[in-house]
């Protein structure tokens, strides 16, 4: 599946590596401003544009980030939820984003279950549609933001962001997650190699070609231990109870696959700690790894959300 026309930002498939960087770099220029450590200059970018965040599904992080960066760029935003929208009567999807359309939103920002409903959105409507997570598909600006925390830890440890040589694994309930299908598309673009990890009933064989046509590659495994030493990176996916993932919650779970004390002190000193939250402590991730402010980059890609997404709204819809 890949984007439709430029106006839309749907997936992290099919962007070429030049994409890729140039969102990379426009996120991290937001920085400064995604934390208010600096004030958007005047004319606010956003001035004088509406927002719509249609949220079929729960969200902490990106629901907020995205209403945050709209504000911050001078915009406004209206919020819709499944509850206590008429979706919970039999609406759809699709006919809900069409009565938001005709009220004269200037972008719709969508989160649902349907793998594919940000591109059915995309191509019914005129107005810019953002993908902020559509069922086991992908969530882009997820990819973007765990992309940018990457380069600037790669910088920060290597004096090099390059992604090229550098191994990331990805780790737990991959077969449900959009996020690790989304960062996936980006790594491999940028020549990393990419370890899927987890149960054989969340990670399968044939996720190996998941992404064809990168530099880099990708490998899937059953067992996590053999390979800690040897990261660059290590993400912790969320078991997605809600996505029927919780019969591979086997009791021993976390002593296979959980980033627990023991397997964190066996990574490299440079490996980074990524999760993309909601977090279920002590299930993927131990709480004191998780809270360990030298590797623990998860509050820095929250910040890098915002970042990210000040960028998504300003590319598509400034000037327009
Ligand atoms: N990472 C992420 O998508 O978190 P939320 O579900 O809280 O938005």
């Amino acid at each position: 599946m890949v984007t439709t026309a430029s106006a839309d930002f749907l997936a992290l498939e099919g962007l070429s590596a030049d994409e890729l960087r140039s969102w990379i770099d426009e996120a991290e220029a937001m920085l400064p401003f995604a934390t208010g450590a600096r004030p958007i200059a005047s004319p606010a970018p956003l001035a004088g544009k509406l927002v719509a965040n249609i949220f079929f599904e729960d969200s902490t992080r990106t629901r907020c980030s995205f209403e945050i960066a709209a504000k911050r760029l001078g915009g406004d935003v209206t919020n819709l939820g499944a509850s206590g929208s008429s979706a919970s009567k039999g609406e759809t999807l699709l006919d809900t984003a069409r009565n938001i359309e005709a009220m004269g939103v200037d972008a719709i920002v969508v989160r649902c279950a349907i793998s594919g409903g940000a591109l059915m959105l995309a191509n019914a409507l005129d107005v810019p549609v953002i993908n902020a997570g559509d069922g086991r598909h992908e969530h882009p600006t997820q990819g973007i933001l765990d992309l940018l925390t990457l380069r600037r830890h790669f910088e920060e440890m290597h004096r090099s962001g390059s992604f090229a040589g550098r191994t990331v694994a990805i780790v737990g309930d991959v077969m449900n997650s959009r996020v690790a299908r989304s960062a996936t598309h980006g790594l491999v673009t940028l020549g990393a190699r990419v370890l899927l990890v987890g149960p054989p009933t969340l990670v399968t064989k044939d996720f190996e070609s998941l992404a064809g046509a990168g530099a880099g590659s990708i490998e899937v495994a059953h067992a996590l231990d053999p390979h800690l030493g040897h990261l660059d990176a290590i993400m912790m996916l969320r078991i997605q109870l809600e996505r029927a993932a919780g019969g591979a919650i086997a009791a021993d779970y976390r002593s296979q696959y959980g980033l627990t004390e023991a397997r964190a002190a066996r990574l490299p000193e440079r490996c980074a700690i990524l999760h993309p939250g909601p977090v279920n402590r002590g299930v993927e991730i131990d709480d004191r790894v998780m809270d360990d402010r030298r590797l623990s980059r998860i509050l820095t890609q929250v910040t890098a959300g915002v970042a990210t997404r000040m960028a998504v709204l300003r590319r598509l819809l400034a000037g327009r």
